[in-house]
């Protein structure tokens, strides 16, 4: 097998842990058996030069996002309000000169352009999954159906104009195709202009061994170092990082054109926190891996354990994450017969791989199982509040990050 190449910057990447044969964690299946179900090798490395962690083996962009791709953002009225809330940071901000423009990679459904398009302030939404994007377009969001690459955004600038903002949020780092990506940016930008996106952070990611924010879709695992580094490669520079608790810890990256802003404290604040955790370091990385082996383990103990003491346990989130954690520990119909979802687009399909029923969240409690495997672990908040009877009738909770627990 040819070792990889690391997709930032051409050195040989180390790999340090292997899931296996993995489907595509946003394959919700209509049944067992389809012919066309696709599996890929989901292993993850470390560029010992750049820091950059990766996956080893990409999927082609075509069979992840395409008009069936079934996420939809506005699914968390958690994340409604986060993005509600940016997009007015960004109106009081950074688009504030006459007549500004904000271009978004993966808008999605317009969960925060639609809050722009609201305020009358020139956008453009660059989103290739055509269902998706169709129903930000029905929110009154301008939409191109698109891959943003560097042809897309040489393209924008000559019909708009350069962009004060570009923004992506759980997006960039789903694409692996970075230096055509900063490129465009980098060509897109107005001189002041920032490129700001937020995505998982490798520091929580190792430090609550969140494991199954690994898959398919999540491409690179960013920290400020290895960011900082991918900028400078393209002209730009890391001007500021925010530490975000969303989706179980993200960080909020801005780059500006090298030299055009001064970078703030947070961003060396960052860097020396990042230098004392190891992220980069191989033995930390590998240490890693052990402990999603003993988290599989005790899962699948427990699950095992309560199945044959006649308990019913039912999931609960059909999320891209779970296709990891579902496929990886071999978690199938015997041990969890149906997961609860809120998402039209995947109920009445089977999950990627494991092929377990999707159902709505009205099967919940009709009757309330004893315990629920809680795969959107993510919006734990949101969930429980909403599920409070749940608990209250005696029903538990399963948790797999930072541990196995029931609670
Ligand atoms: N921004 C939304 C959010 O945070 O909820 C959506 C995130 S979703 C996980 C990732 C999105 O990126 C998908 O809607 C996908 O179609 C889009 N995407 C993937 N590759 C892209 C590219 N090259 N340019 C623009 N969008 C892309
Ligand atoms: P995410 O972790 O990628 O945001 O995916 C969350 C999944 O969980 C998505 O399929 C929608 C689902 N979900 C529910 O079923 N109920 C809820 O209350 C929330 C917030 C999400």
């Amino acid at each position: 097998m040819a070792e990889p190449n690391c997709r930032i910057c051409g050195s040989v990447v180390e790999e340090f842990f292997d899931f296996g044969r993995q489907p595509l964690s946003d394959a919700f299946v209509e049944r067992a058996g389809a012919p066309d179900e696709f599996f890929f090798r989901l292993a993850v490395g470390v560029c010992p030069h750049c820091t950059m962690v990766q996956l080893v083996e990409e999927v082609p962009r075509e069979r992840m996002f395409h008009e069936d791709y079934p996420y939809l953002s506005s699914g968390s009225s958690f994340m409604r309000s986060h993005f509600s809330d940016l997009a007015k940071r960004f109106l009081a901000t950074e688009l504030t000169a006459e007549d500004p423009f904000i271009v978004e990679l993966g808008c999605n459904d317009g969960i925060m352009l639609k809050s722009i398009a609201d305020a009358g302030v020139r956008h453009l939404g660059v989103e290739p999954s055509g269902g998706v994007a169709d129903l930000a377009a029905a929110k009154g969001v301008r939409v191109r159906k698109d891959f943003f690459e560097e042809s897309t955004a040489a393209d924008i600038r000559a019909t708009d104009g350069p962009a004060d903002v570009i923004y992506a949020a759980n997006t960039l780092c789903h694409i692996p195709y970075m230096d055509s990506i900063l490129r465009g940016v980098a060509g897109l930008l107005a001189p002041r202009g920032v490129f700001v996106f937020e995505d998982p952070y490798l520091g929580d990611i190792v430090e609550r061994t969140s494991f199954d924010q690994i898959y398919d879709e999540h491409f690179y695992f960013f920290t400020a170092r290895s960011v900082r580094h991918m900028a400078a490669r393209f002209g730009l520079e890391l001007v500021d990082v925010e530490r975000l608790g969303v989706h179980g810890g993200e960080v909020r990256y801005t780059l500006a054109l090298a030299g055009a802003r001064t970078p703030s404290p947070a961003v060396a604040e960052l860097l020396e926190r990042e230098a004392g955790q190891g992220l980069a370091d191989l033995a930390v990385l590998r240490a890693f891996g052990a402990k999603v082996e003993r988290i599989r383990d005790d899962l699948v103990a427990l699950l095992t354990r309560l199945r044959d003491e006649g308990k019913r346990v039912v999931g609960y989130g059909a999320t891209a994450k779970s296709a990891t954690v579902l496929n990886f520990s071999g978690i199938g119909v015997d041990l969890v017969p149906f997961v609860c979802d809120t998402s039209p687009t995947k109920q009445g399909r089977l999950t990627p791989g494991t092929h377990i029923p999707v159902v709505p969240p009205d099967r919940f409690s009709s009757p309330y199982p004893d315990y629920a495997l809680l795969l959107a672990w993510n919006h734990a908040d949101e969930i429980m509040e909403k599920e409070r009877d749940f608990r209250a009738g005696g029903g538990r909770w399963i948790l797999y990050v930072p541990d196995v627990q029931v609670v």
